[in-house]
């Protein structure tokens, strides 16, 4: 019989979904009578919550479980467990391949951790990694690690049924299924009078969450003029809208409720009809254009953010240009790049061929970088002179006189504090920029 362990820190990768399931994992580890460090010292047992998006994702992983094997030798009784998409991902095959390993356990699996940690403390290895059709961990309060206090994630649904072809999220997720609206609306009211001002609704696509119940149906439009009700000074963000079903309804609702935040990502993957066809997309260009048109439409000053690939299967050069010129058109505020990297068992992986050749994706890629870059600086410069409301955040790290913040659309503001605070809304005017911050100064009215 080995020792009870105590005391357990968490190290998440990924998206912003892991984030938000470490936050549960973290409540139900509390509950169960574990206490949670952040100082990884201190630890008997390290959690890594996993990425599996992409290969090398998954090789930072396979790299920090070697540093954990070193940290074991001056600490034998340290127990690790892998949690999130990678440990679905290779599910047992992965405490064989990786002997620092004791504990795997997928996304779904959460609830069991208590009763896996309880295994591995009698001196056994454990896995769970069923994936559920039903679970969405909705009465569980998540702890809010590593918060400011001021923003945090709700997760609003969970798993992802579009199956794109490159992507391993519905592999790794599980069947996409919404979470009852009224725990949600209710987690964002406690977060509210906690002193939280900001929450962020999260889902692999928000656009299709929908909840049947006999009062009627809830569909995503609907969840977030709810949280936008709660109260004028909670600010409500949401990620990530599938472009196929960006609905007007949900425009609306944005334009309506001045807290609903002017930000849309919209992740595009390819400006090649060819290409998104083969990715298995959904839509075309010229309905992804009309989207971003409908967005202008109904809110000028919306900043657009998109991801996108380079070098997915049977990509031509004449595609990617396609992409630069659809970049271009779009005028994008920011962009998450990405060069295609194949994942085992997903369509593309089993029936096209990852042809591109390593150095012409990152070719390209650096490409699609470098005019991202001038369409960011585009976009800053064009803010330089306005006013904006601003939620501060903390203290500058550069410098302790000034705060940072975000405006509606997601962008850093830095200027003096004045006597402000993290918590506090203020209008800031933008005097000056780089390609990723505004920098200006407080305006009192
Ligand atoms: N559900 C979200 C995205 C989740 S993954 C959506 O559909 O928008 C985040 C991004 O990772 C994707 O938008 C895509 O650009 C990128 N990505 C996913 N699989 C990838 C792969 N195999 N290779 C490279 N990038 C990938
Ligand atoms: Fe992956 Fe597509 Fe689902 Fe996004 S929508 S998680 S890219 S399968
Ligand atoms: Fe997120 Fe990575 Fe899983 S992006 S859903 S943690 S594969």
């Amino acid at each position: 019989m080995g020792d009870r362990l105590k005391t357990i820190f968490i190290e998440t990768y990924g998206c912003q979904m892991n984030f938000s399931d470490s936050e549960i994992v973290g409540s139900i580890l509390s509950k169960n009578e574990y206490a949670l460090t952040t100082d990884i010292t201190d630890a008997d047992c390290i959690l890594i919550n996993t990425c599996a998006i992409r290969d090398n994702a998954e090789q930072r992983i396979r790299k920090r479980l070697k540093e954990l094997k070193a940290m074991r030798r001056n600490k034998p009784w340290l127990k690790v467990g892998v949690l999130g998409c990678m440990a679905e991902r290779l599910k047992e095959q992965l405490m064989n391949e990786e002997d620092i390993v004791d504990l795997v356990v997928g996304p779904d699996a959460y609830r069991a951790l208590p009763e896996l940690l309880s295994q591995v403390e009698a001196g056994s290895k454990a896995a769970n990694v069923l994936l559920s059709e039903e679970e969405t961990y909705a009465e569980i309060d998540p702890v809010r690690l590593g918060s400011n206090g001021i923003s945090a994630f709700i997760s609003i649904m969970r798993g992802c049924e579009n199956f794109c072809s490159y992507c391993v999220v519905p592999y790794t997720r599980g069947r996409e299924r919404s979470r009852d609206p009224e725990t949600i609306v209710n987690e964002a009211k406690r977060l509210f009078e906690r002193g939280y001002k900001e929450i962020t609704l999260l889902g692999q696509n928000v656009n299709s969450y929908r909840w049947d119940c006999d009062g009627g149906k809830v569909d995503f439009p609907e969840l977030v003029k709810r949280v936008a009700e709660i109260n004028p000074k909670l600010r409500v963000r949401y990620s990530t809208s599938h472009p196929k079903d960006l609905s007007d309804k949900l425009l609306e609702v944005m334009a309506t409720y001045p807290n609903v935040c002017k930000s849309i990502h919209l992740p595009v993957q390819s400006g090649s009809n060819r290409m998104l066809k083969l990715m298995n997309r959904k839509y075309t260009v010229e309905w992804y254009k009309d989207r971003i048109e409908a967005i202008r439409r109904y809110m000028p000053d919306c900043a657009i953010t998109t991801d996108v690939i380079a070098g997915f299967c049977g990509e031509e050069v004449e595609d990617h240009l396609q992409t630069l010129e659809l970049f271009s058109w779009v005028g994008y505020d920011y962009a998450f790049m990405f060069k295609y990297s194949m994942r085992p068992n997903t369509y593309a992986h089993k029936y096209l061929k990852d042809d591109v050749s390593e150095e012409e994706k990152t070719r390209r890629l650096e490409e699609i970088i470098a005019l991202q870059g001038k369409l960011s600086l585009e976009s800053y410069r064009k803010d330089v002179g306005k006013t904006f409301e601003v939620l501060i955040e903390g203290t500058s790290k550069r410098n302790k006189e000034q705060l940072f913040g975000r405006n509606s659309q997601n962008k850093v503001l830095v200027f003096n504090g004045n006597g402000y605070k993290p918590g506090d809304y203020v209008m800031v005017k933008v005097l000056d920029c780089t390609s990723a911050t505004l920098i200006g100064e407080i305006v009192e009215n």
